[in-house]
């Protein structure tokens, strides 16, 4: 799914196998990955319960892969929640609109890889969730 109500796609990303094991090739403004890639970054030992994100971006696009162990991602439009499993190393949860986010359940080796389109930039940030519903209504 993805529309400017609920801004996120499923990306089934290739997977070249071999006797040896397997590999992911991600490149930027590719179908796989649809936009210049600035930063990547990646989220691992989290602690047992904890809720991360919690966060909206104005303008950012990223595609987050949990390249080992699993994790929850909640995703909330300002009027419905879905929760999006990530569990395998060959799909990419594209995010690209106002959406509320926060990642939860991480499994202990959970290593969480976030593709993002622009460099870290506070500014970006909708950190307050009463601001998110006040500008997700606009
Ligand atoms: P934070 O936004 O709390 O992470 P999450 O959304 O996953 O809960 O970020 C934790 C710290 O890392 C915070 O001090 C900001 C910093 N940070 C960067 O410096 N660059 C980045 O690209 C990111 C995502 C975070």
């Amino acid at each position: 799914m993805h529309n400017s109500v609920f801004p996120f796609k499923l990306l089934e990303l290739s997977v070249r196998g071999d006797e040896r094991g397997s590999l992911i090739a991600l490149e930027a403004l590719s179908a796989q990955i649809p936009f210049e890639i600035k930063r990547v970054y990646y989220i691992f030992g989290t602690c047992a319960g904890v809720t991360r994100g919690k966060h909206a971006h104005h303008r950012l696009e990223q595609v987050l892969i949990a390249v080992s162990g699993s994790c929850d991602i909640l995703l909330d439009n300002g009027s419905a929640r879905k929760t999006i499993r990530l569990d395998n190393p060959a799909q990419g949860l594209y995010l690209s609109g106002f959406l509320w986010r926060e990642m939860s359940n991480f499994s202990p080796a959970c290593v969480l890889m976030v593709l993002a389109s622009e460099h870290y930039d506070e500014k970006d940030y909708v950190r307050d969730y009463g601001e998110f519903l006040r500008l997700a209504k606009k």
